[in-house]
Parts: C-alpha cells; sequence; structure tokens
C-alpha cells in the first residue's frame, strides 16, 4: 500500500506515488528518470548509487524512500550544468579520471561531501574518504589527483 509522498531533489520537490519501501537509487532511476546515480551491489558494498542527503554521501540503494520526506537530496545530475560543471566534475575530465566511469557519480558524490567538509585534504585523506567507492577499472591514481585537483580549484574560487 503506498501513500503519497513529496520528495527534494536537486532543489525540486517531487511528489511521488510509491511504496515508503522503495529503495531511493530506485525512486531516482525509474521514477525520476536521473539515471546518473548507479545500481552496482544493492548491498552498500560499492558506493556507485550514492548521492546526498543533506548534505552527506548515503547510499541510495539501501535507504527507503518513505524515510525521506523534508530532506534534500542531490544527485549527481545537481552538481554542475553541461555548460558549467562542477569543479570535481571539470577535474574529473582533465585527469581523464574515468574508464568505463561506472563509479564515477558515486565517486563525485562522497568527494563532494569530503571537500565540503576538508577543503584541503591531503591525498591520504582523500583515498581515506573514497574508501567506500569501488572502481572495478582501478582508476584510482587519476580519481585521487583529480579530488586533489578540484580541491585546489575550489579554494581559488572562495579566496
Ligand atoms: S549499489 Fe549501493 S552500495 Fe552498491
Ligand atoms: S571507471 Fe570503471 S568502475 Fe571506475
Amino acid at each position: 500500500m503506498s501513500k503519497p509522498l513529496t520528495l527534494t531533489v536537486n532543489g525540486r520537490d517531487h511528489d511521488l506515488d510509491v511504496s515508503g519501501t522503495t529503495p531511493l537509487l530506485d525512486v531516482l532511476r525509474n521514477s525520476l528518470g536521473l539515471k546518473g546515480s548507479r545500481y552496482g551491489c544493492g548491498l552498500e558494498q560499492c558506493g556507485a548509487c550514492m548521492v546526498l542527503i543533506d548534505g552527506a554521501a548515503e547510499y541510495s540503494c539501501s535507504r527507503e524512500v518513505g524515510t525521506l520526506a523534508g530532506y534534500s537530496i542531490t544527485t549527481v545530475e545537481g552538481l554542475g550544468t553541461m555548460e558549467a560543471l562542477h569543479p570535481l566534475q571539470q577535474a574529473f575530465l582533465d585527469e581523464q579520471a574515468g574508464q568505463c566511469g561506472y563509479c564515477l557519480s558515486g565517486i563525485l558524490i562522497a568527494a563532494k561531501a569530503f571537500l565540503d567538509r576538508n577543503p584541503d585534504p591531503t591525498r591520504a585523506e582523500v583515498a581515506a574518504a573514497l574508501d567506500r567507492n569501488l572502481c572495478r577499472c582501478g582508476s584510482h591514481p587519476r580519481i585521487l589527483r583529480a579530488v586533489l585537483r578540484a580541491a585546489a580549484v575550489m579554494r581559488r574560487q572562495v579566496a
């Protein structure tokens, strides 16, 4: 039995008629057409599904949508636009940080949450912050370079 609920995603309110036990990831992809968040494992083990929930990077594969009324959710589509990429997105392009790209939306989200907390991290701190995100292509060295590059750009923007 479903009851209507309102979900705030990327700054917009969406009225939904889905079961409250539906995983957030399914709602994002299937109801809202936001395909950037990926299904990898469904078991909180890969990070491909990560989104920001009130600024914290969370797994969307396991989060029931009925628990999210009143929260602000940001997906990778909400980070930047094609015309104005987020510095993280630009840095990932500049460093050619992806191969297949499957992991990248979750990694961008995890990196965004981390840099908001720690704008001037060491490489080891970035690696620790991305500990929950798997990249099966083994792009970790370039991903770490990209996050550090973005951090430098973001620091200049606020200086
Ligand atoms: S799909 Fe959510 S952690 Fe893997
Ligand atoms: S770029 Fe392929 S899984 Fe990370």
